[in-house]
């Protein structure tokens, strides 16, 4: 997917799915954004990228944080001269286990890095994307938030949420030409997979997968990369599945 020239941010890009998503774009000629909280870990995958021949910078953030996130856009702008996809991949959970004991700074936290974040990347990426005659938004959301099964019900609501705004995005700014579309994986093997499954086995979930197996980042980064391209230009308000038939 040929995307030369386009300028990509990737929040959490420092590790997991989002660190997939911005190799496979920059490997698609995308010039790319590392956006993570984990300072180290977002450099790192940076570095990579342009080890390997790609263009990524590396910038420090906070999605929670509305001055990060008005600093991370300024800064794209300034260093790329541009801004074309926004991906909203960063994203936590609470541990699997009973609802009630989840304490309310976890809730809160889970609702910020899940939720505010998408609110404070349309607050700054929007009125770039306005001027610019068009963009796109991808959001990585969950199956979570179609399929909820005990034991994660705040972190699926907030993904519940990601998928709605993504709808409500799309059709809002649809007359933009902003394009605004989900991913919606199955469990994969990331920094997360501990928490996810709490006291479940792994052959406990993919018995209930039916291409046998978790998601792994280069499924989610291959779904990414059609969504950004051009290729999906009459493709919005899509929260596409990619989760081995776990949803059917
Ligand atoms: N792994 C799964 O099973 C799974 C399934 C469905 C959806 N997801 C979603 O995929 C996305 C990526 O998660 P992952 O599985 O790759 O996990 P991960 O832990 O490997 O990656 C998440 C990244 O987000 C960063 N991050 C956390 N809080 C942040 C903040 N406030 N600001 C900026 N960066 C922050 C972390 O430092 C980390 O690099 C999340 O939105 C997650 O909910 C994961």
């Amino acid at each position: 997917m040929s995307m030369t020239g386009k300028v990509a941010v990737v929040t959490g890009a420092g590790s997991g799915f989002g660190e997939a998503i911005a190799r496979r774009l920059a490997r698609d000629g995308c010039r790319v954004v590392v956006a993570d909280i984990a300072g180290d870990a977002g450099a790192r995958v940076a570095e990579s990228i342009a080890a390997d021949g790609g263009t990524a910078i590396a910038i420090t953030t906070d999605v929670t944080r509305d001055a990060d996130m008005q600093h991370l856009v300024e800064e794209t702008v300034s260093r790329f001269d541009g801004l074309d996809i926004f991906v909203n991949n960063a994203g936590t959970t609470h541990r699997n286990g009973p609802m009630l004991d989840v304490d309310e700074a976890t809730f809160d936290r889970v609702y910020a890095v899940n939720v505010k974040s998408i609110y404070l990347s349309a607050r700054h990426a929007v009125p770039v994307f306005r001027s610019r005659g068009g963009g796109c938004f991808l959001t990585i959301a969950s199956t979570a938030g179609v399929r909820p099964r005990p034991g994660l019900t705040w972190y699926n609501g907030s993904k519940g949420a990601a998928i709605v705004l993504t709808k409500s995005m799309a059709v809002e700014l649809a007359p933009d030409r902003i394009r605004v579309n989900a991913i919606n994986p199955v469990m994969g093997d990331t920094g997360l997979v501990d928490q996810f499954l709490g006291d479940n086995t792994r052959e406990a979930i993919i018995s209930g997968i039916p291409l046998g197996r978790l998601s792994r980042p280069e499924d989610i980064a291959n779904a990414a990369a059609y969504l950004c391209s051009d290729e999906a230009g009459f493709v919005t308000g899509v929260c596409l599945e990619v989760d081995g038939g776990r949803c059917v």
